[in-house]
Order: C-alpha cells, then structure tokens, then sequence
C-alpha cells in the first residue's frame, strides 16, 4: 500500500490502512494505532486524530453485520426514517449499538451515495436499494441468523 503513494507522501496511506487493519481485526486497538503511524511514519497522535474524526472508523468492535440506515433527504422522503425506527423496534438496539450475542448493530448513517434508488441501506459493504419495510424484515432476520450473504464479499 505504502508503495503506491510518492516518495514522502506515506502519510497519505493512514486512513486506507486503518480501514483494512479494521477490517481484519474488529476495531482500531491503541496496537494499530502505533502500527500504523509507524509503517507510515507519522506520530501516533495524527493516526489518533484520523481515527476520532472520520465515522467509519471504530475503537469498539459492531457486530458481525453492520446494518446502516439512510436517513438523508432522498431516503428520508422515501421512508428511510421509518426504516430506521422499524430497526431500532425490531433489534432493540439504538444507534451504534450492538446486539448481546454480537450478530447485529446499528448506525444511522448520512448519505451513502444511493439517492436513486432511496431508501437505501448499507450491511457491512453491501448496499440494499428501494428497501421496503418487508425487505428491511428479512435483512434482519437473516442477519440475526446469521445467514445473509454478502455480495461484496
Ligand atoms: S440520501 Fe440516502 S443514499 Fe443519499
């Protein structure tokens, strides 16, 4: 990853690195934080700063399936916010909660770049367009279950 910045630009790698170190091991752990900054030659307080600033970055693990609920404008007129309360009733969590065994959490989340087919839903990498509350049903169970299959996987 690192070769594919210019030279003195390394730095540039932090945050795709922290995203795939998160991938691989659940969450930002203070280890990957000193990892990273120093593979990337940066003090650890500047991967600290990256890591409390961008929101897809986590120091707590989610859950296996992360379900993340649209709930800007174009979602918001097309039921996202329905959506999202029909969420949060059905698992019991609230935003950025973790269900007790670990399957499930939930994110209300900004724009995910799917406007056209609103409302829309992220679960990990995978988008889920013109979700219907039948849709959002079986989204969760399977989650729950733990059998939805990831298409971007
Ligand atoms: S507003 Fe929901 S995907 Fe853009």
């Amino acid at each position: 990853m690192l070769a594919s910045y210019p030279p003195g630009r390394q730095r540039s790698a932090v945050v795709p690195m922290l995203i795939f170190a998160q991938d691989e091991v659940g969450s930002i752990t203070p280890e990957l934080v000193q990892e990273v900054a120093k593979r990337c030659g940066v003090q650890p307080v500047q991967v600290e700063e990256c890591v409390t600033y961008y929101s897809m970055l986590r120091k707590k693990p989610l859950g296996k399936y992360h379900v993340q609920i649209c709930t800007n404008i174009s979602c918001l007129l097309n039921g996202g916010e329905e959506l999202w309360k029909r969420a949060c009733e059905q698992t019991g969590l609230g935003h950025k909660q973790v269900s007790a065994d670990g399957m499930v959490s939930l994110e209300e989340v900004e724009c995910i770049g799917a406007c056209s087919w609103a409302p829309a839903l992220q679960v990990n990498y995978d988008f889920e367009h013109l979700v219907t509350p039948e849709r959002l049903d079986e989204i969760l169970a399977a989650c729950r279950k733990g059998d939805y299959v990831e298409k971007a996987k």
